[in-house]
């Protein structure tokens, strides 16, 4: 380690190496390719269980690991969160219905690095009100990224966010963040879609800071609470839709790189 590394370390616990940083892009990229996998099963009738099935078929297949599959006692390889769902919606043996709104997350362990990414899905044809709160979480996601540049502020993404929400008449849920990501699944720095009352706030993005930036976005309110019958599944407390996505994000000397770009899915200004 030299005296540069070591100083960079010491004002920041994520800091990466080149080294590093390629085992951190290549479990963010199995990520991205077990989601393009998924994609053409994400139809009405599938069940949540059935993409379950193949998540964790297509990740062991391929000599990895699913992070979730007991994570805390979490019971599945994936979250499957429909409709009113915030997130870690457990899958079940319930069909995806045409008009359904679906975020599809998953995390990978390869060889001790972890990927995480979360798409929304429309299942089949969606009525105009749900395709619309889809989109504008989509966007946000990647406003939140755009402000996430080297030397930039932690606050400066959930400020991008929350000010992109509220143009859009949308609520930013507030109790789940995104995380600091590496050789461990959730580490700090919490990333906050809003600016929060204290804290965090003065953390600056340096050059080797990985973590997820993953706003959820409620039709409603941004309240929420968790199903007491599994204690996991989240809701909005109003029940009304929730979206969200989700890429991993690598500060680098040039700006921010996404680690879980997908193949097949929706590009930056894609629209629903
Ligand atoms: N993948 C989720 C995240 O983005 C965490 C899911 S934890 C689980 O941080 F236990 F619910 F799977
Ligand atoms: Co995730
Ligand atoms: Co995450």
């Amino acid at each position: 380690m030299n005296a540069l590394r070591r100083k960079a370390r010491r004002r920041c616990p994520l800091y990466l190496t080149a080294e590093e940083r390629e085992g951190l892009r290549a479990a963010s990229r199995f990520n991205a390719d077990l989601m393009d996998y998924l994609r053409p099963f994400v139809l009405p009738g599938t069940t949540t269980d059935q993409l379950d099935k193949l998540a964790y078929e297509f990740t062991v297949g391929h000599g990895n690991r699913p992070a979730c599959l007991g994570y805390k006692g979490y019971p599945k390889t994936i979250c499957t969160s429909v409709n009113e769902v915030v997130c870690h919606g457990i899958p079940d043996n319930t069909p995806l219905r045409e008009g359904d709104i679906v975020n599809v997350d998953l995390t990978s362990i390869v060889d001790g690095w972890y990927g995480d990414s979360s798409e929304t899905f429309l299942v089949g044809q969606v009525a105009g009100e749900a395709r619309r709160l889809v989109q504008v979480t989509f966007d946000s996601l990647y406003v939140g990224i755009a402000a996430a540049q080297p030397f930039a502020k932690l606050v400066d993404v959930g400020r991008a966010i929350e000010r992109f929400a509220r143009t859009h008449r949308v609520e930013v849920v507030q109790e789940y963040q995104g995380h600091g990501i590496g050789r461990e699944f959730h580490q700090e720095p919490g990333v906050p879609h809003y600016v929060p009352q204290r804290g965090q706030s003065q953390v600056v993005l340096e050059p080797g800071m990985c973590f997820t930036i993953e706003p959820m976005l409620n039709a409603g309110t941004w309240r929420t609470f968790v199903d007491s019958r599994d204690n996991w599944t989240v809701r909005t407390l109003d029940l009304s839709l929730s979206a969200q996505f989700e890429h991993t994000v690598l500060i680098t000397e040039t700006g921010p790189e996404i680690l879980t770009t997908t193949k097949l899915g929706p590009q930056p200004g894609h629209t629903f």
